[in-house]
């Protein structure tokens, strides 16, 4: 008769209620101690932590068996649910007022000891030994607390979405290039010598497809691919709520979303929304303020230009960016004016490091006004700087000269720094903001050619329509950015639904009849056969979980991520193969890419 080992309960579950029934648990050693012959185990699996305890009067065949166990083996253990002494019992533990006193204890599985200690939450671990044993580092708490976010989010979006009348429909992985902005990932056909899928880098031109075959409302947790250098928001591959919508304008697409998003953040972010319903900022306003499109709001600091205040003074930094077409801007740091030297230094690194050549820096004191180029800029300009960023003595102001987008480069950064150091990020709040009236192109220097801002099927403004052909620069677009605390959660728009109209901004960016048929003219022909108006979205679902889990890297958000050089250090991908299988696929490696 083979040995019972099957739990009747998890390690979470047993209370009072269960007292003096005889229990069989199974899971992970999570703690042992010996005391004087007792031996006391916190058992451990998904649910929670049980304490085992092994009696010195057991039997001689368990004593022997826990006398072998460590920390992670696996165990079966079978006893009576006994209720703790007074003064044992464990409030921090929901099991904490029982234990079990075990008769029988089955050893499953036995560990090597683990590379990391899994059971110190505190505990400093490289990410690569993490990533390398994730399926161990998916053992803690932490992490399981994280994945079961993402189970809830994720559930919690199929009910909201199924509840509001959209179809989720699956779209091909092996599929063709699909212009998102950056490269693809491309499998090569065994079948067709020479020719190669691309994964999707988001399934916008199939869920257009579905609005043209009439599914009206489309949703779907969709796999996207990117072959872009990862950063801490960028997975090679990640996840997206897809949204697609047929007759819809602008606001029905950001209602939908708005809220779907608010109902999350109430249910699972455990944080305050800071204002709702949630503000909607011009692009432009965005970056005059933020000097960025994914503002963090939840704090103020706005940054202010001062470059018709610079324009008066002397001094060569400011005089020689104004004449090239820069401008000058600042940021308030409250409080910080009496930072030293080293201090300010900082900053000035910081943008260094952004590309920017300096920063002035100007202390406002009772007595006056404090900077190391007081002299060049002069008093009044100075003091006109100042009050222009409503700075008050003990406050220190930050500028920078630069063109444009370097100045809103450093300066956004800066402010972000100002706002980690005086604790003005605050966790627990969540302030979302819509960023809209994006351009719907930007001139590409590097090929001298305009390119879209966002993809390559947004709309422009109704009014702005005849621009796409002879005004480009200034046609806007109908593009929405959702973002949350600086980053940028999600964004779509309402599609250039007509072929004329398609084809004209494909056009503008500079593609000949036969480059636009070959990339879009599937699109360009299920648009001559009766297409509605619509628009859609797609949520960045890592970047929503890691900002609900307080995490500043989505790869937390992720089972099995790949790390900052795309590489799965616990599978080893990617990886050589054989030469027989890439001759399969028709393909061969340049002599100097053999290893
Ligand atoms: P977009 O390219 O803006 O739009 O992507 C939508 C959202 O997806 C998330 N995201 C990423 N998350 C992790 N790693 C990445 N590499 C990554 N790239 C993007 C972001 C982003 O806001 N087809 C359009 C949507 C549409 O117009 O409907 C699209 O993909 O949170
Ligand atoms: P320099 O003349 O380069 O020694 O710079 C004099 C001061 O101006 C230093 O404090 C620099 O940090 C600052 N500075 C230089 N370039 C810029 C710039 N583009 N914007 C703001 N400050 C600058």
């Amino acid at each position: 008769m083979s040995v019972r080992w099957k739990r009747t309960h998890t390690c979470g579950e047993l209370r009072e209620d269960q007292l003096a029934q005889t229990v069989t648990l199974n899971g992970w050693v999570h703690r042992r101690r010996d005391h004087g012959g007792v031996v006391f185990i916190d058992l451990r699996d998904r649910y929670g932590i049980t304490q085992v305890v092994i009696d010195p009067q057991a039997s001689a065949d368990v004593q022997a068996t826990v006398a072998q166990i460590r920390n992670e083996f696996v165990l079966s253990c079978t006893g009576e649910v006994q209720a703790r002494p007074d003064g044992t019992r464990n409030p921090n533990l929901p099991t904490g007022d029982i234990e079990v006193h075990a008769t029988t204890v089955q050893i499953l599985s036995a560990t090597q000891t683990p590379p990391f200690d899994l059971n110190n939450p505190a505990l400093e671990v490289d990410e690569s030994i993490r990533l390398r044993y994730r399926y161990l580092d998916l053992r803690r708490e932490d992490m399981q607390r994280k994945m079961e976010l993402r189970h809830r989010l994720i559930k919690a979006i199929r009910d909201f979405m199924d509840a509001e009348g959209f179809w989720e429909i699956e779209t091909p992985i092996l599929l063709k290039s699909t212009p998102e902005g950056a490269r693809d990932y491309l499998v090569p056909s065994r079948v067709h010598p020479g020719q190669f899928y691309a994964l999707p880098q988001s399934p916008q031109q199939l869920k257009q497809l579905l609005m043209v075959s009439g599914m009206d409302r489309y949703f779907q947790i969709a796999r996207c691919f990117r072959d872009e250098d990862p950063r801490a928001d960028r997975q090679p591959e990640f996840t997206q709520l897809d949204i697609e919508m047929a007759f819809v304008e602008r606001d029905d697409v950001m209602g939908v979303i708005e809220r779907l998003y608010l109902e999350l953040a109430d249910t699972l972010s455990g944080k305050s929304v800071q204002a709702r319903p949630i503000p909607r900022i011009p692009f432009a306003e965005a970056m005059a303020k933020y000097g960025t499109d994914c503002p963090d709001l939840r704090f103020g600091l706005e940054l202010v230009d001062v470059s018709h205040i610079a324009q008066h003074s002397d001094f060569r930094v400011f005089k020689d960016v104004l004449a090239n077409g820069g401008i000058v801007k600042g940021v308030r740091a409250p409080g910080c004016g009496s930072y030293s030297r080293k201090q300010v230094d900082e900053f000035t690194t910081l943008a260094r490091s952004l590309g920017g050549k300096g920063l002035v820096s100007i202390a406002v004191e009772d007595g006056g006004l404090r900077s190391p180029v007081l002299q060049h800029l002069g008093e009044d300009v100075t003091q006109r700087i100042a009050a222009a960023l409503s700075a008050e003595p003990g406050d220190l102001v930050l500028v920078a000269a630069d063109q444009p987008d370097v100045t809103n480069t450093v300066l956004s950064r800066i402010r972000l720094e100002i706002g980690d150091r005086l604790g003005l990020r605050d966790q627990n709040s969540l302030a979302f903001c819509w960023v809209v009236d994006f351009p719907l192109f930007e001139w590409d220097d590097e090929e001298e050619r305009w390119s879209f801002v966002h993809n390559p099927f947004c709309g422009p403004f109704p009014e702005d329509e005849a621009l796409v052909a002879t005004d480009p620069g200034n046609a806007r677009s109908l593009q929405y950015d959702l973002v949350c605390n600086g980053w940028e959660v999600g964004g779509g728009s309402v599609r250039a639904h007509k072929r004329e109209l398609l084809e004209q901004i494909w056009q503008t960016m500079g593609y000949s009849s036969e480059q636009i048929h070959e990339q879009v003219g599937h699109m360009l022909e299920a648009f001559t056969y009766g297409v509605p108006p619509h628009g859609g979205i797609a949520m960045g679902l890592d970047r929503t979980i890691a900002i609900f889990a307080d995490e500043e890297n989505i790869r937390e958000a992720i089972a099995f991520p790949k790390n900052q050089q795309a590489i799965d250090l616990m599978m080893r991908a990617p990886s050589p193969v054989a030469d027989e299988q890439l001759s399969e696929v028709n393909l061969a490696l340049c002599p100097s890419q053999k290893q």
